[in-house]
């Protein structure tokens, strides 16, 4: 059976493209979408994509990846910094998370320093833009190989 991996990208990662470009860039969601469906196809496993801008979405589909996913990349957005409700989900779900961002949070307003998320992911991969999220799927598909 293919292995099945489920990929969140939280709030108003659907205006990437014209949102704030010279910090996320100019390539759009689908864009990006369509290089992580590129890649599972080479490495034969199966993506779940979703975009909510809503909280309570994002942590009903974290509660019931356990029996359905092998994994998760969420790109939590600004629920990174202030949804104890994710980062509650991802801790108690066993399923095993990766935390992307396009941007490196680290270089840029002190609020966005604090990620609630990075202690309960299993890593987190940010700064490389797009490649974020590729670089997220390899580092989960090795994590679910040799845990
Ligand atoms: C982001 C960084 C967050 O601080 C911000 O709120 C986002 C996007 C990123 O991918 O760089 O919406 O998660």
């Amino acid at each position: 059976m293919m292995k099945k991996i489920l990929v969140i990208h939280g709030p108003n990662l659907d205006l990437l493209g014209k949102r704030e470009p010279g910090i996320y860039g100019k390539a759009t969601l689908q864009e990006i979408n369509i290089r992580l469906k590129k890649l599972a196809a080479k490495k034969k496993v199966s993506l779940t994509i979703v975009q909510s801008n809503h909280e309570g979405r994002i942590v009903d589909l974290i509660g019931r990846s356990a029996k359905r996913y092998c994994g998760i990349i969420i790109n939590p957005a600004a629920y990174t910094h202030t949804s104890v409700a994710i980062r509650d989900a991802i801790a108690g779900c066993g399923t095993p998370a990766i935390e992307v961002h396009l941007s490196n949070i680290h270089s840029r307003e002190e609020f966005r320093h604090k990620s609630l998320i990075s202690p309960v992911a299993k890593g987190t991969i940010l700064g490389f833009g797009p490649n974020s999220y590729t670089l997220g799927l390899e580092a989960l598909l090795g994590l679910i190989d040799t845990p």
